[in-house]
């Protein structure tokens, strides 16, 4: 059964079909591969049929069909109004928690876009034995309500405020944060032509800038950070392929300093925080 989906799968073209093979059994059957595997028995054949019938059919990522996917080996709730959560993104979870673990008093954080809520309800989850709040903003209320849900699930909800905000435009003066985490659109709208079809049914506000090198936002939130930010506070993003150094010169310009970029597990420069 997991090779004939998987060739299913494959022979429709899906790259991972060994991978979203594996989900879809998995999470649809609620037996593990293991399970599966000893007891020669797949619960819920047909459901995983239509699952996969439907990813076919309609070229929909596998996580909209099923209504969530993972983050950091949790559940998240996903539909057409947030990102999926991705694991690259991880990284910046770890970057944000390394910047901020160590400090003695209050910490508090601002995510400016939640989506589905990953990045500051792993956060919060790292950082439960420390006194911290986490304001979590973006300007689409459907993901909001999306991240609400999840950081209910998870058991966060008192750690984490979300709000509705263009950027800062709902940020209080006298509100002030030790770091500003972000995982910015950063695609440009002009690259939408050469992106995978599965992400085009991902929210266009949560993919595509205005601009021609995918830098709108993170100018955007740089440049007004300091406003925001608590003495030596920090700011962290992911970055596309490519942006880094360009993200880099955009933090010197603005007189950042400690600026340090990582790599992910392929070696692409995926994250970069500074310090103000
Ligand atoms: C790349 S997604 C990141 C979602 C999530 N944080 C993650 O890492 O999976 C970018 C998010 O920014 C939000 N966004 C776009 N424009 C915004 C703006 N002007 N102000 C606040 N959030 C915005 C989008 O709605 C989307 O949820």
């Amino acid at each position: 059964m997991i090779k004939k989906i998987e060739n299913l799968l494959k022979s429709a073209g899906i790259e991972e079909a060994s991978a979203e093979a594996k989900l879809i059994i998995t999470s649809v059957s609620n037996q593990s591969i293991e399970e599966i595997v000893l007891n020669k028995n797949i619960k819920n054949e047909e459901k995983i049929l239509d699952a996969v019938n439907k990813r076919i059919k309609t070229g929909k990522p596998i996580q909209q069909i099923l209504g969530f996917g993972y983050f950091m080996n949790s559940k998240y709730k996903v539909n057409e109004n947030v990102l999926i959560p991705r694991d690259e993104t991880e990284l910046l979870v770890l970057e944000g928690y390394n910047l901020v673990k160590s400090l003695k008093n209050k910490i508090n954080i601002l995510e400016i876009g939640t989506g589905s809520g990953c990045i500051s309800i792993e956060l919060a989850k790292k950082l439960s034995d420390k006194d911290i709040e986490i304001l979590s903003v973006d300007i689409s209320s459907p993901a909001i309500q999306t991240a609400l849900e999840n950081a209910d699930n998870q058991g966060v909800i008192r750690k984490v405020i979300f709000r509705k905000s263009d950027i800062y435009s709902k940020i209080r003066p006298i509100e002030k944060f030790d770091l500003i985490i972000s995982n910015p659109p950063y695609i440009p709208i002009n690259q939408k032509k050469t992106l995978q079809k599965e992400v085009l049914f991902e929210p266009e506000s949560a993919l595509f800038t205005n601009d021609d090198e995918g830098l709108e936002y993170y100018k955007k939130i740089i440049s007004d950070a300091r406003k925001f930010l608590k003495p030596s506070g920090y700011v962290a993003f992911e970055v596309g392929h490519g942006q880094s150094k360009k993200v880099k010169n955009v933090f010197e310009a603005d007189n950042f300093k400690n600026i340090k970029i990582t790599q992910d597990l392929a070696g692409i420069e995926r994250v970069i925080s500074a310090q103000i």
